[in-house]
């Protein structure tokens, strides 16, 4: 572990980058930061722009790829990515486990290696491929050349690592992909800072140990040019790396009597950490206290639970021993990288920002700005300025570092709440000053040793709005507001005729922009808030197309946020304690001072609303043709107030499919007494319109209805096959025939939908009932006609061709002809002095057959 610390090579290295890099102080160097497990960064170089055109040749048989990484002390994933690069098939790997050692990928194969990086300190990585040695020679008829065995090579801190694996690769006939981060959605990124990000092609294992040229020839570039690609929550920003390799360690005296947790505390506020064993020398000159204990330390072993667990101390005397951790020693070492960017957040003006930590010899330290500086005192901490003699204080109990109350001299009992923080761009900083990452605020569970980081979370902190945001006054008023639109149709409730109501759970997504509203610290997905908070669409809903009855949603749930898929890049509110995000572009416009800070952060985020919601609404159809025949069910939605100007557009405009678009749905389209065909949805007069498109279901009516009413007809017509002479049978068949008609149209004017106008199935009944009716009035002429005296052979034979001509079909006749139904009523033979019309039953039988060709 950590073999390039002790070694004389790093020592010399570390020596030359502090010098290289101290030659140029302040210089902006690009560096990416990978702000969690999602993000990466990726570019392409091109294949013949990469390697030279006989690659592998004798003076370049490698290829790979360097960075300077800097990981956070803790990653969120056990394994974790920090760069790879593929081509040609092959792709080499190189992440770290959650205790930040080593593991190399090639192909599938993974190897883990003893080394591990050093937490928040720029650790030089490189892993790349290089010819080990020919394969065998195959058979000169072999059509592709043969594959070559590549060796993988990685370094850390430019010393060479033991690795062995091995990838075979015919040609390097590909382009080199070069990720900071994964490359793929299945693994994860690790969380933490890259730079000198360099694609190197040469001879043998390329071991580049020097940093500063990395730094020279990194890709990289802030902000990141079109080469790069970034994904997810990954930005560029310009840092100021003085010794990014080797940075000289600054110690600090801490005088106060603690505990070791609250001095690593204090410790760890200030970007530092306690000193370790092997850098000890020297520091006994700083002799703190009179006590053989000089300093708390660390190591690597594990800490026990409990009162009595005990903590590693340097001892005045040089070496180690253990104390209780409660113990209190009187003071306490803490090394610091020096160059660390200190910044004060909050609403003030007249003093810096940024300050740089000071140390003097005897382990005294200050913070230094530009213009102002912060110093120690006997009464506490003291922010001053050589510009003016305004100055704010700290009480002198408490450190300087985290969140606090500075009181101004001229009035003491004003305070302003200032957070002075060394948390970098992926950090948070906690109430007394511990560093968590950005991710970890507001997530739910307690990461700062205070729990600040939970704190001044949610809604009312997410959403900013200045005060006389009035919710019922619509954005961009006056003018035309965009509100995009997607109808989910969750359940189409059975429909019953007889009560016209139909019954719909939606699901509606409305989104739409409120440039009055700001938003701080929002999260990659979805953040919500309380809907009552903003103006949201006011939807007005009636039954029908133009007008019709309103209606009320029976249930609604419905849920406001703002969601981001990708995270766009957000600047630090440096005015802000709690060093919030602003949601979005900020205007830039007006310079601070809090009566402003709150109206400073425009945004054009997208709001979008979820409503739930069951509608249950009369369909008001005309059913002429039931239980036939096809109707549409209208809902229309319009937006209440000024609904002229609004723009409705899909959020999706793939689901726009077909004039008007149809709705996917997916439930059961049996709606009992219709089955539903589609759902439209059309836009019209800054209206939308919700069809259901129904056909009715004759099925049941051809079982309940037709078949028992045809039947009976037909026993009815029967009755002219009997003998003539029986009138007593052909007249009770028909008659109660008639009677049963009769009792079947009542039972079914009883149980099916009452309507003011007849119904096709009405019409049906009516046509049989008056046809059963003519076939008793025919009896019965015919047996008038029967019994009637005659006195003339010749009115006889009037007689008899009239009975014949009523009743054709009288075994008298002996030729009888089967009765064709009802195709023809002309069939019947009526005298012809009393025509009868059959209105609207013209083809009956084609009416029978026509649930079974449906349109
Ligand atoms: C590489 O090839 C691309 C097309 O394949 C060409 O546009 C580009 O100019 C070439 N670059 C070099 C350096 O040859
Ligand atoms: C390889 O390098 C050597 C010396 O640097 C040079 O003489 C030789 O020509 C080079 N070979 C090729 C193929 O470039
Ligand atoms: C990380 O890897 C090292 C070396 O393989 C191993 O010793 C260590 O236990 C691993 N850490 C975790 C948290 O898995
Ligand atoms: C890792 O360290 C262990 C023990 O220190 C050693 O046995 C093992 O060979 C090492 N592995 C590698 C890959 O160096
Ligand atoms: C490469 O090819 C050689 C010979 O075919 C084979 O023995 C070796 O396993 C291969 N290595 C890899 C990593 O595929
Ligand atoms: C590192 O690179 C710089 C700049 O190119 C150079 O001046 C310096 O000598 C190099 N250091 C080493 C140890 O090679
Ligand atoms: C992007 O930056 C790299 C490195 O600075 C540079 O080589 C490349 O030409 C740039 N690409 C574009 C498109 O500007
Ligand atoms: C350290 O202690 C010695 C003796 O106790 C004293 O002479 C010396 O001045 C002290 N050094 C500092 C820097 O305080
Ligand atoms: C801090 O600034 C004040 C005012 O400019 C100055 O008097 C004082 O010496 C400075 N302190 C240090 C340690 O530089
Ligand atoms: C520190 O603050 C406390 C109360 O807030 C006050 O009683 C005390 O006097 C202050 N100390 C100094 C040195 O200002
Ligand atoms: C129902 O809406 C459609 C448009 O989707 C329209 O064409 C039709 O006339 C409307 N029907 C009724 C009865 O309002
Ligand atoms: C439905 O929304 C209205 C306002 O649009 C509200 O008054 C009512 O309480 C809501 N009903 C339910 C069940 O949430």
């Amino acid at each position: 572990m950590k073999r390039y610390l002790g070694s004389p090579a790093r020592l010399l290295l570390g020596l030359t980058c502090a010098l290289v890099m101290g030659a140029s102080p302040g210089e902006g160097v690009a560096v990416a930061a990978v702000e969690s497990s999602k993000g990466n960064l990726c570019r392409t170089f091109p294949q013949n722009a990469t390697f030279p055109e006989d690659f592998p040749s004798e003076n370049a048989s490698s290829v790979g790829v360097c960075a300077l990484a800097r990981p956070e002390m803790k990653q969120p994933n056990p394994y974790s990515h920090i760069m790879s690069f593929q081509s040609s098939g092959a792709s080499v790997v190189v992440g770290i486990n959650s205790s930040l050692s080593l593991w190399l990928k090639a192909g599938e194969e993974t190897h883990h290696l003893n080394d591990s990086l050093k937490a928040e300190a720029w650790n030089m990585v490189c892993v790349g491929l290089s010819v080990a040695h020919d394969t065998p020679t195959s058979t000169p008829e072999e059509k592709h050349p043969p594959a070559k065995a590549y060796q993988v090579w990685a370094s850390l801190q430019g010393l060479p690592l033991d690795v062995p694996l091995g990838a075979n690769i015919t040609e390097w006939e590909e382009d080199v992909k070069v990720c900071v981060g994964t490359s793929s959605k299945r693994d994860a990124s690790f969380t933490g800072f890259v730079t000198g990000v360099t694609l190197q092609v040469g001879k043998g294992e390329l071991t580049p140990d020097n940093c500063s040229l990395l730094l020279e020839a990194n890709q990289l570039t802030a902000p990141l040019n079109e080469s790069w690609t970034p994904h997810g929550p990954v930005f560029a920003l310009e840092e100021d790396l003085r010794e990014p390799c080797n940075t000289p360690v600054l110690t600090l005296v801490l005088r106060e009597t603690w505990d070791h947790d609250k001095a690593l505390r204090w410790c760890r506020s200030l970007g530092g950490h306690f000193p370790t064993e092997e850098v000890t020398v020297g520091m006994m000159t700083l002799n703190c206290t009179s006590e053989e204990h000089l300093s708390w330390t660390s190591d690597a072993s594990e800490r026990k639970e409990g009162p009595t667990a005990t903590c590693p101390v340097l001892l005045a005397s040089g070496g180690v021993g253990r104390l209780p951790c409660l113990s209190e020693l009187e003071c306490s070492l803490c090394q610091v990288p020096a160059g660390l960017p200190y910044t004060l957040f909050g609403a003030l003006t007249d003093f810096d920002r940024h300050y740089r930590l000071s140390a003097r010899q005897d382990g005294f330290f200050f913070f230094q700005g530009e213009t102002s500086n912060i110093t120690r005192s006997a009464a506490g901490w003291t922010l001053q300025s050589r510009l003016h003699r305004r100055q704010l204080h700290l009480n002198g109990s408490v450190g300087v570092m985290g969140r606090r109350a500075w009181r101004s001299s001229s009035h003491a009992h004003a305070a302003d709440t200032l957070t002075f923080t060394v948390c970098n761009a992926i950090q948070f900083s906690s109430d007394d000053g511990v560093c968590v990452l950005r991710s970890e605020r507001c997530d739910g569970r307690v990461h700062a040793p205070d729990m600040s980081d939970e704190e001044d979370c949610g809604s009312r902190r997410l959403l900013g709005k200045d005060a006389h945001y009035d919710p019922g006054v619509r954005p961009f008023a006056g003018q035309k507001l965009t509100i995009y639109y997607m109808f989910e149709v969750m359940v189409v409730n059975k429909m019953e005729t007889d009560k016209g109501l139909a019954n719909v759970e939606l699901n509606l997504h409305l989104r739409w922009e409120d440039d009055r509203l700001r938003f701080v610290d929002t999260k990659m997905g979805r953040n919500s808030f309380p809907c009552h908070q903003i103006w949201t669409p006011t939807f007005l809903m009636f039954a029908g197309y133009y007008i019709g009855p309103a209606v009320h949603p029976a249930a609604n749930r419905t849920l406001c946020y703002l969601y981001w898929e990708e995270m766009p890049r957000q600047e630090h509110q440096l005015d802000d304690p709690l060093m919030g995000e602003p949601g979005t572009g900020r205007d830039g416009a007006g310079r601070a001072g809090r009566a402003l800070r709150r109206g400073r952060y425009m945004t054009r985020a997208n709001i979008s609303q979820y409503n739930n919601f069951v509608a249950s609404y009369p369909c008001l159809l005309r059913v002429s043709r039931y239980p036939f025949g096809k109707y549409m069910c209208n809902l229309t939605f319009g937006l209440f107030g000024d609904h002229e100007n609004v723009d409705w557009k899909v959020i999706d405009p793939r689901q726009e499919n077909g004039n008007p678009p149809i709705l996917y749905y997916h439930g059961d389209h049996d709606l009992l007494d219709y089955k539903l065909e589609k759902i439209t949805l059309y836009v019209h007069n800054n209206m939308m319109t919700l069809t259901l498109h129904l056909i009715g279901q004759p099925d049941y009516h051809l079982i309940n209805n037709f078949l028992p009413s045809t039947l009976m007809f037909f026993i009815c017509y029967s009755s002219f096959f009997f003998p003539i002479a029986g009138f007593n049978e052909r007249i009770m068949v028909s008659l109660t025939s008639l009677l049963v008609l009769v009792a079947l149209f009542s039972q079914a004017t009883d149980s099916y939908v009452k309507t003011p106008y007849y119904k096709l199935i009405d019409v049906w009944y009516v046509s049989l009932i008056i046809l059963c009716f003519l076939v008793v009035i025919a009896n019965g002429v015919v047996n008038y006609l029967r019994v009637q005296r005659v006195k003339s052979h010749s009115s006889l034979m009037k007689k008899v061709v009239l009975a014949k001509k009523l009743n054709i079909a009288t075994p008298l006749t002996r030729s009888p002809k089967p009765p064709r139904a009802l195709t023809s009523p002309s069939h019947l033979s009526y005298p012809s002095t009393a025509p009868v019309t059959l209105p609207r039953l013209a083809n009956p039988r084609k009416l029978t057959r026509y649930p079974f060709k449906p349109v």
